[in-house]
């Protein structure tokens, strides 16, 4: 996975560049206060042919990203999905005179896949326009005849699937984990908090990808889906998404609501907490679904003990520990309507990490303030708000 550390240094809450630095806090925080406005709704790709463009989001020709590849050489791959490869790529100077060196990661459409315009649109549409600390920045992209690619900003350290899971890497630690969480928690936030909320429906540990610093960013919009508004209590679609992580509801009805996403931010919190993976056939079948094995846990104290990550056990507080682990069972309620929202789900995981890191809590003398905006930008909704935004204000 790239040139990233093979050890995973813990998070520290003074560490030079995290999210707890004084420009990132604020963008997070800025971002958590402005409201993401609707990207327009395009029908199809010749519709999308139509349009002026997309911002500051570039227009690639297939022979630039065959180019930035390397002719999409197989030891550049950094990963694949539903939609195709991903590879690592350079654009510079040699791709397109004058373009300042930037790495990327660019996924190509495999033909022969499942996926296609639909989802190539979706990631053009939603990501192309969203602009947020925790979701990943859309380079550019390629419509050209019959191709489809997406170009997106390289993210160093990869999936936190592959850092968390894979065989040969470092543990990943307990404050490392619930940072981790709480910059996916507040990029679901983020969209669910848009003018008509947006449903990420694909939430799970491959989708979540790191930065050099550990700073977590969702991707992979292939699957987003405008949510219900005004008197809709939900929106009806065909039942896509990842098994292990899609609500029960979701999978019975295909009636879609943002409590669809916190189901799957439960499973990921499941397995950050427990260290095994949503799905495990290897283990004894009782266990091969972590939800249903682990979730009746959560709410015992003795039990649960025994089953968190026993990597990390002793990183973490035991109240800090519980309290996460009720945040899960929260989350992964069989009642959508019991399940938190993600602006609470935000609130707890920021108070467990203040509290893990031994910061001074707000109010104090020499409170350092983790994610809190300033009182004079709080309702700047051109702050961090959408591409579109803040083009109009330069
Ligand atoms: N921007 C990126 N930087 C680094 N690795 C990436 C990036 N985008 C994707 N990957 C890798 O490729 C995998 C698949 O990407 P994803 O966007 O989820 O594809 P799909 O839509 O096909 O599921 C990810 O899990 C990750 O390992
Ligand atoms: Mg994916």
């Amino acid at each position: 996975m790239g040139s990233c550390l093979s050890s995973i240094e813990p998070y520290s809450p003074n560490q030079a560049g995290s999210a707890s630095s004084p420009t990132q806090e604020q963008n997070v925080a800025e971002a958590a206060n402005s409201v993401a406005s609707l990207p327009m709704t395009i029908k199809d790709v010749e519709d999308f042919r139509q349009m002026p463009g997309y911002g500051d989001v570039q227009t690639f020709t297939y022979e630039e990203l065959r180019l930035a590849t390397k002719n999409f050489r197989p030891d550049l791959i950094l990963g694949e999905g539903g939609f195709g490869l991903v590879y690592k790529g350079t654009i510079d100077d040699n791709v397109r005179p004058g373009f300042e060196y930037t790495q990327a990661a660019v996924k190509r459409l495999n033909p022969d896949g499942h996926q296609g315009d639909k989802e190539w649109l979706a990631e053009v549409n939603y990501l192309g326009h969203f602009s947020h600390p925790n979701l990943v920045k859309l380079i550019g992209y390629c419509c050209e005849d019959e191709h489809r690619l997406l170009v997106y900003e390289y993210m160093t350290c990869g999936s936190l699937e592959s850092k968390l899971f894979k065989k040969g890497c470092t543990t990943m630690p307990w404050l490392t984990r619930i940072k981790i969480a709480l910059d996916a928690a507040n990029g679901l936030a983020f969209l669910h908090g848009a003018e008509r909320p947006i449903i990420y429906r694909d939430f799970k540990t491959s989708n979540i990808l790191l930065d050099s610093e550990y700073n977590g960013k969702l991707s992979d919009f292939g699957l987003a889906k405008e949510g219900p508004m005004g008197e809709q209590t939900h929106v009806s679609t065909r039942v896509m998404g990842t098994f292990g992580y899609a609500a029960p509801e979701y999978i019975m009805t295909g009636h879609l609501t943002a409590r669809s996403d916190v189901y799957g931010f439960g499973v990921v919190l499941l397995e950050l907490l427990i260290g095994r993976k949503a799905l495990d056939r290897s283990r004894p079948s009782r266990e091969h679904n972590l939800v249903e094995w682990a979730r009746p846990l959560l709410v015992r104290r003795k039990r649960l003990f025994r089953v968190l990550d026993p990597r990390i056990r002793s990183q973490y507080s035991d109240a800090n520990a519980e309290r996460v682990a009720r945040l899960a069972s929260d989350c992964l309620s069989q009642n959508p309507k019991a399940r938190p929202a993600m602006s609470e789900v935000v609130a707890v995981l920021r108070a467990v990490l203040r509290d893990e890191a031994g910061l001074p809590r707000p109010g104090s003398e020499a409170a350092v303030t983790l994610y809190e905006a300033p009182k004079e930008d709080t309702h700047s909704p051109a702050a961090a708000g959408t591409k579109g935004e803040a083009a109009e204000r330069s």
